[in-house]
């Protein structure tokens, strides 16, 4: 029985705005997906990557990570999806019968520490079928309704208002990272039905526990790493840049 890693590296990186991917984008000198490709093969329980690349790109990604001697694991590359959904669901197409545990994680999350990657699977190894890694929230965190237009009578610039319909106990609030672990079939079968549901006008769900807890599947959180930031405008990078160093720890 082996635990596959599914690593998400095919988005464009928009909010980031470089002229590459995101996944290709470099700290210290080595692409985001490099980075998280370490981690995840130092964790010492991954056994193999499929990794999703931006449409076409698969060759170069193939290749820099064949370059890495710290990616000590066989990686396979496959093109990604026009969502994060639809890339995840095509890299767990190619899982084999023995991966039992699928971690699912994103190139955006270059420094989740490979202690928190052994963290996940020992949950989803002690019988736990879906495990996020979850932090604390600091902010406030309100629900609002759709904007609405400003009052036309109103001082200063018009701009569209939101009314807040409620305000979450934020004790009871967890921020959720990657890498996410689960019991493969599970998985397969969340992918299953939420590829329906996003037929039939649903958005793309943003993690794959969502499409776990749709199905009304229990999902239990570990404790996440502050190390497992996601990289989405300019302002992360410089974040980031403090956990380059250690990929062991
Ligand atoms: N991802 C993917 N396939 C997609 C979209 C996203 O594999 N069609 C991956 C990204 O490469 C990233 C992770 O999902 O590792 C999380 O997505 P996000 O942070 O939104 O990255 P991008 O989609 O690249 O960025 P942006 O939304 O700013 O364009
Ligand atoms: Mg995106």
């Amino acid at each position: 029985m082996t635990t596959l890693a599914i690593l998400t590296a095919a988005g464009s990186g928009t909010r980031l705005g470089r002229d590459v991917p995101k996944a290709l984008v470099e700290v210290d000198g080595l692409p985001l997906v490099v980075h998280a490709a370490r981690r995840l093969a130092g964790s010492g329980v991954v056994d193999a990557l499929v990794v999703t690349s931006p449409p076409g790109m698969a060759g170069l990604v193939a290749g820099v990570l064949a370059d890495d001697p710290l990616v000590g694991v066989p990686v396979r590359v496959v093109d990604g999806g026009a969502t994060r959904q639809a890339s995840v669901a095509a890299a767990l197409a190619v899982a084999g019968p023995d991966d039992d545990v699928v971690l699912v994680h994103d190139a955006a999350r270059p420094f989740a520490p490979a202690a928190l990657v052994r963290r996940v699977v020992a949950a989803v190894r002690a019988g736990h079928r879906a495990v996020v890694p979850g932090v604390p929230v600091v902010d406030t965190i309100k629900s609002v309704s759709a904007a609405l237009p400003a009052p036309a009578a109103g001082h200063g610039p018009a701009s569209a208002v939101e009314t807040v319909t409620g305000t979450p106990e934020r004790a009871v609030l967890r921020a959720v990272q990657t890498p996410q672990g689960f019991d493969r079939a599970l998985l397969a079968r969340a992918h299953a039905e939420g590829a329906a549901r996003a037929g039939a006008d649903h958005l793309a769900a943003t993690d794959d526990a969502g499409l776990v807890e749709a199905l009304g599947e229990p999902v239990v959180v570990v404790p996440g790493d502050e190390a497992a930031l996601k990289i989405t405008t300019e302002r992360d990078m410089h974040l980031a840049a403090l956990y380059a160093g250690d990929a062991h720890h």
